[in-house]
């Protein structure tokens, strides 16, 4: 090269051996190139950066009870990760249509699962909240489908990308939209809350046990960022116990994520349609990680069971076991219910 070639621009270094922001976990972003690399993120109980790890996989294919050549839906798309397994156990004959409202990964994930050898045959992305579902099947000329799965909340890709504003541990701008096009950022949710309202969603979303003092110090209030927020929170804490201090920093966030993104609204609009979408004998099974999310749907599936929408439904729900809890925390407070459609 001679010294007037322009020399392509170097990627920027990150300081020291193991790089701590989500931006410069270069290695993680690409799994293609550095399949060693994740393996040992992996093993360490970690989940690589851009990435999520599916949960509970053999007992959602084992629920679903998935047969070559059926057609269903995976409701919550994310990364693939349950997708791929069900693509395989449906075979080139089948046909899976993947719901997801985030516009920023759903054309990944769809490029990923074409890479993987799905092609348009039997496997279709589309973006969508799932309280759309029966739309979405009735535009396809499917009114009923063999299965439908829906893995609740957000993915590990939305939770650990500063940028997109979930996480109080990194800092961002305070957005938590799942669909970043529509609807209120956090920080504009907030601004607009009144202490009744937001003491309402503390307690509705999250349990949160100190809800009237914390709406009191936040309501009304304009955060610049997601660290600015968590701090205003342990603030507003009054406990000496700092695990406590940041276990309800956790419930506060996950409680204000739920109110920007109407989850309770869409998921109970979802469990609705759920059965007129189901094929007599189909199956549906969802993954709940709080107990907000699991009433809602324990109480769907036993209320169609009493009114003989559902002949079968899940006895208690399946969890994870200990291995899978140690590889992947994020699997301890899942919860697997299923139910067969009359
Ligand atoms: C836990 S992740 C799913 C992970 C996926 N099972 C996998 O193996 O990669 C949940 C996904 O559901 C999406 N989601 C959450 N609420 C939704 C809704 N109401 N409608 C459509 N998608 C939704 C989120 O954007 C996220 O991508």
């Amino acid at each position: 090269m001679s010294d007037e070639t322009p020399r392509p621009p170097r990627r920027k270094r990150y300081g020291g051996k193991n790089p701590r922001r989500f931006e410069d976990k270069y290695k993680e972003h690409d799994p293609a190139r550095y399949g060693e690399t994740i393996a040992k993120v992996i093993a360490s109980g970690k989940t690589p950066a851009g990435s999520h790890i599916p949960i509970l996989v053999a007992e959602v294919l084992e629920a679903l009870q998935l047969k070559f050549g059926m057609t269903g839906v995976d409701a919550t798309l994310g990364y693939g990760g349950h997708a791929a397994k069900i693509l395989e156990k449906i075979g080139p004959t089948g046909n899976l249509v993947g719901l997801d409202m985030d516009p920023l990964e759903i054309s990944k994930t769809e490029a990923r699962l074409r890479g993987l050898g799905f092609g348009v045959e039997c496997f279709e992305a589309v973006r969508s909240n799932y309280a759309g579902i029966a739309k979405v099947l009735e535009e396809r000329g499917t009114h009923e489908v063999d299965f439908i799965f829906a893995d609740l909340g957000c993915s590990s890709m939305q939770f650990d990308d500063p940028a997109r504003g979930f996480s109080y541990k990194s800092v961002g701008p305070l957005d938590m939209r799942m669909n970043p096009s529509r609807g209120l950022t956090a920080a504009e949710w907030l601004v607009r809350a009144s202490v009744e309202k937001l003491e309402t969603a503390l307690h509705l979303n999250a349990d949160e046990p100190r809800a009237e003092s914390i709406a009191v110090a936040l309501a009304g209030h304009r955060f610049a960022n997601t660290t600015s927020l968590a701090q205003a929170i342990r603030e507003s804490v009054r406990v000496s116990d700092e695990d406590e201090r940041e276990l309800t920093v956790r419930r506060v966030f996950q409680a204000i994520r739920i109110a920007v993104n109407e989850e309770f609204t869409a998921l109970e609009a979802f469990l609705r349609v759920l059965p007129k979408c189901l094929k007599p004998g189909g199956r549906a099974a969802i993954l709940t990680f709080h107990s907000g999310e699991d009433r809602r749907v324990k109480q769907a599936m036993r209320q169609g069971v009493r009114d003989g929408i559902f002949f079968e439904m899940s006895e208690g729900a399946t969890v994870a076991g200990p291995e899978e809890r140690r590889m992947n925390p994020r699997s301890s407070s899942a919860k697997l219910r299923w139910v067969t459609r009359a």
